[in-house]
């Protein structure tokens, strides 16, 4: 037969595809989100993140140099306090767990690598939300937000460059951007996880930060259904002052990146979130799937939907693999 369109001559060879290839992962794209717990002695394994711990002090320091080393963006810190109450107040000790950490890493990494922290209480309290509760339970809007401000300008004095409110608070960001500028800090960046939606995938994180919630997050994040809300919530937070934007979970949300990115003029991230990385390990530890080809496809599909910056607990592995093929 005499075809003159014959598109499987651009898929002949590895040389031909990586030379047609529209999209790649490179390091740079990457951020490496990172917990640290309180009073260990050793790094505490994650049962549901095979390869994933709650890092010390001391294997924080060393993994957010070898995240450096590596030419990943940044490092995405979670601090989890040995002792949680109703007010999330660790969050807020500037010698508590996540204040320790951002000192430590920042002293490590200077400017080679971004130091981003996790704007929220939800590590920090004992019931679990994201923020402090009213006497009917329900969580307190105004009164949360002014505590995130405090702790956005508490992460920018120890050395953030980029602080990251996930908390679904309305006015969250205006509060945090309001807060640094008069506190000085002009040049910290706001990366704003803008459309958050409530989900299962979120599963494994739970154990990640030891969280003792037993309700949802439903009226805070936002309904999996609405795609014109998650513009809406991007478009509050960058005329809050936002400078990027996040789209969370990634998998489940290609279509929400995709008209983010469409929408706006801004950096956007997707977070490629604890329950996508470990529905991929676990299939992968059954022999079910090819675990590298899967976790290849997993980042590559997140870029091509449109993410500028994706935040995956795969980054160091992936920088490294990067490295060995030259
Ligand atoms: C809130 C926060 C969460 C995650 C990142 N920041 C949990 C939640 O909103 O329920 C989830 C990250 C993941 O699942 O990998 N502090």
């Amino acid at each position: 037969m005499s075809l003159r369109q014959r598109p499987r001559r651009l898929r002949t060879s590895p040389a031909m595809r990586s030379m047609v290839a529209e999209t790649s992962v490179e390091p740079r794209r990457l951020v490496l989100p990172l917990f640290v717990a309180e009073g260990l002695r050793e790094p505490r394994p994650i049962t549901s993140m095979p390869g994933v711990v709650q890092h010390t002090l001391d294997t924080l320091r060393k993994t957010a140099v070898e995240a450096a080393h590596a030419g990943l963006a940044g490092v995405m810190l979670f601090g989890i306090p040995e002792v949680k109450d109703a007010q999330g107040s660790g969050a807020l000790d500037p010698h508590g767990i996540l204040t320790e950490a951002v000192r430590a890493v920042r002293q490590e990494v200077g400017d080679d690598c971004l130091v981003m922290t996790d704007v929220c209480l939800d590590e920090f309290t004992s019931h679990g939300h994201c923020g402090v509760l009213t006497p009917s339970g329900t969580v307190d809007n105004d009164a949360t937000v002014e505590l995130y401000a405090q702790m956005a300008v508490l992460h920018a004095e120890v050395g953030a460059h980029v602080v990251a409110p996930s908390g679904m608070m309305d006015g969250q960001v205006g509060a945090i951007r309001d807060a640094l500028e008069a506190a000085g800090h002009h040049d910290t960046a706001i990366l704003a996880y803008a459309a958050k939606y409530t989900s299962a995938f979120y599963g494994p994180f739970r154990e990640a930060v030891a969280s003792s919630l037993t309700g949802d997050r439903k009226t805070y994040q936002q309904d999996g259904a609405n795609l014109r809300e998650a513009l809406r919530e991007v478009a509050l937070d960058l005329a809050e002052g936002a400078d990027m934007v996040m789209v969370k979970p990634a998998l489940a949300y290609l279509d929400v990146i995709r008209a983010v990115r469409e929408a706006v003029d801004v950096p956007v991230a997707a977070y490629n979130i604890s329950g996508e990385y470990a529905m991929v390990e676990a299939a992968a530890a059954n022999g079910w799937i090819n675990r590298d080809a899967a976790v290849a496809e997993t980042l590559t599909s997140i870029r091509r939907a449109g993410a500028d910056t994706v935040l995956t607990y795969w980054a160091l592995e992936w920088a490294q693999r990067w490295a060995e093929a030259g």
